[in-house]
């Protein structure tokens, strides 16, 4: 084995999105020694392509709002299959964070009195979202990391995590490689934190970059973590569909929060038509209600008119564009329109200055003057690491996840905003977990020679071969695998035939070959990420096929409803031995002072 360097931590935290840096701070606070590796460069990440805003109930522009609408709304737009607790403690944490990021010196917009402005979102009841016009998961980043750097926290860039070691069943470490020179590093750690994000380079449609391999939700499984909820993919209803080279890349939410409007080829509004029959009270009833709620929104004021219905949750209108362009009333590029052009150009360069830019530069598209063209783009996992809502603990001791590679808040699909505060909220309490219970551990755990010995020659296999595919080959038919077979609608013939070629994928896969030296080789470096990405999308796909209902992101054709008794249940994927085991496993009650909230409010629970 050739010489590796070695690094000591109390705890590691892996990611350095906004879970992993608001991890990191909160470990540092604690006073235990932590390091923050990540696969990018620091602040690359995708919290960035949050933009329209973190959701808090702040009650800044809606008075009315508070914890509990807040907790109401999440668990409405989850379907009710999420962990009750996580979504009461993210209700009632985030505005403290908000506030805590603003301490920081993050820079939100402000109301005429000063305060933190709030914008609207979909499925929101009230105005919810602080923002930094349409860049605050970049504002946020650079807030978290101004932290990080100035409590002096020790960061590995471009270096990636290969595999988690454990001792005794805790915790002990993990492997890595520098992305720039291929050669190895040890980290011994007694706690790990997970923030490493999604998986959305299995589509070929994403928002996600190069990054989102879910990696950390791999490192779990194989240390035997479980994993719930991968069947639950979100599409994010609009993402650029023109021109092909940046097709997927987001167009925020908040464009449809200032009053953009979505129509078909033919004119049409057509979101009246797909709101869901039990939700339709929440929405404007024609075009002149909905035009007052935007002119209220446009003087951030209250208003007691309904909400338009381009504000309905991400699943619905995800649906409706792919339906709408299935159908033949698509634009000339596959999508629909998306239009704020009618409200002044003034207003909409200052809030949506990201928007104005990008549709410009990259599309020649002035969005003052033209409606934008959209569809949807894998953007976010609801599933991924199964953890404990106060802890953020996984099944593995010393193994903590935060962000999007955790499951449990969001259920079956998320809305818009809620990212930025989960990973506010949970990133806080992993690193805090993660450091008390450094803290705790009497001794340093012991890493196995040999084990790193044969991770080491597991990585270098693909230099090794003389035969064997490229990488770039199997993710090609990964994508397409996952696009065809496991998207936005599924049926179970469909499903059956992703699983079979994920299984001819995870054979090519291993078998792939790489050329060159391990300097900056990234055909090297897909050929490790491949292996993750195939490992999750077959959660998410045998998730599908068992989940035979349909239910907030996911959609069965061929089962259209609901059904009850798969509202009670999670399906937890784990390993056992080379097999991936996937079992449902019930859902924790919601205790009644919860469901009274929703009695108060005369709505159903499920
Ligand atoms: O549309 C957006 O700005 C994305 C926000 C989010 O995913 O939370």
């Amino acid at each position: 084995m050739e010489k590796y360097e070695t690094h000591e931590h109390d705890v590691l935290v892996i990611g350095a999105g906004g879970a992993g840096l608001r991890a990191t701070i909160e470990a540092a606070h604690q006073g235990v020694s932590v390091g923050l590796v990540c696969k990018s460069l620091l602040g690359k990440a995708h919290t960035v392509m949050a933009e329209g805003g973190v959701a808090a109930a702040l009650a800044h522009v809606d008075p009315q709002d508070g914890w509990e609408t807040h907790f109401r709304d999440t668990m409405k737009g989850g379907s009710f299959l999420n962990h009750w607790r996580m979504a009461q403690i993210h209700a009632q944490e985030s505005p403290d964070r908000v506030r805590e990021l603003e301490h920081w010196g993050a820079l939100f917009d402000r109301t005429q009195d000063g305060r933190i402005l709030q914008r609207a979102f979909g499925g929101h009841t009230w105005k919810r979202l602080a923002h930094v016009g349409d860049r605050t998961g970049l504002e946020m980043i650079r807030t978290l990391q101004d932290q990080v750097v100035h409590l002096g926290v020790p960061v590995y860039m471009e270096c990636t995590i290969t595999r988690l070691f454990t001792e005794g069943g805790r915790i002990a470490g993990a492997m890595a490689y520098w992305r720039e020179s291929g050669r190895f590093v040890v980290f011994r750690a007694k706690a790990v934190v997970i923030a490493t994000g999604g998986v959305g380079k299995s589509y070929k449609v994403t928002s996600n970059s190069w990054e989102y391999s879910g990696d950390g939700q791999t490192l779990a499984y194989e240390a035997g973590a479980e994993l719930i909820d991968l069947e639950f993919v979100q599409f994010h209803p609009t993402g650029m569909v023109w021109p092909p080279g940046v097709m997927g890349l987001l167009v925020t939410e908040g464009v449809r929060g200032e009053g953009g409007i979505l129509r078909n080829a033919k004119g049409e509004r057509f979101m009246w038509k797909y709101l869901p029959e039990a939700r339709r009270h929440e929405y404007a009833v024609d075009e002149d209600e909905a035009r007052r709620w935007v002119e209220a929104a446009v003087e951030n004021r209250q208003t007691d008119d309904k909400r338009p219905p381009e504000l309905s949750t991400r699943d619905n209108v995800a649906r409706a564009i792919y339906t709408e362009v299935r159908e033949g009333r698509g634009t000339p590029h596959g999508g629909a329109y998306l239009d704020i052009s009618y409200l002044p150009a003034e207003r909409v360069q200052r809030k949506l200055p990201s928007m104005y830019h990008q549709f410009m530069e990259l599309a020649d598209v002035d969005i003052t003057q033209q409606p934008m063209e959209v569809g949807p783009t894998m953007h976010y996992m609801m599933g991924g690491i199964r953890v404990d809502p106060d802890t953020a603990s996984s099944t593995v001791p010393g193994l903590y996840a935060a962000g999007e590679a955790a499951a449990g808040l969001h259920g079956a699909n998320r809305l818009g905003g809620n990212s930025l505060s989960d990973l506010l909220v949970f990133g806080r309490r992993a690193g805090l977990s993660a450091a008390q219970y450094a803290k705790a551990l009497a001794s340093n755990p012991r890493l196995d020679e040999r084990e790193i010995e044969r991770e080491a020659g597991e990585t270098l296999a693909p230099f090794e071969r003389t035969s064997g595919e490229s990488p770039y080959d199997v993710h090609r038919d990964l994508q397409t695998c996952m696009d065809r077979h496991v998207g936005i609608f599924r049926v179970q013939e469909d499903l059956e035939l992703g699983l079979k070629t994920l299984a001819t994928l995870k054979e090519r896969a291993r078998k792939v070959r790489v050329e060159g030296t391990r300097l900056y080789n990234p055909g090297w470096h897909l050929a490790r990420d491949l292996a993750n990405m195939i490992t999750v999308s077959e959660g998410i796909t045998r998730g599908a096929l068992l989940r035979k209902e349909s239910r907030g992101a996911h959609s069965r054709l061929d089962h259209p409803s609901m059904d009850p008794a798969l509202g009670k249940v999670n399906f937890c994927v784990s390993r056992a031995g080379e097999e991936m085991k996937v079992a449902a496993t019930p859902l924790p009650e919601m205790p009644a002072e919860l469901r009274y909230l929703f009695e108060m409010a005369k709505e159903k629970v499920g």
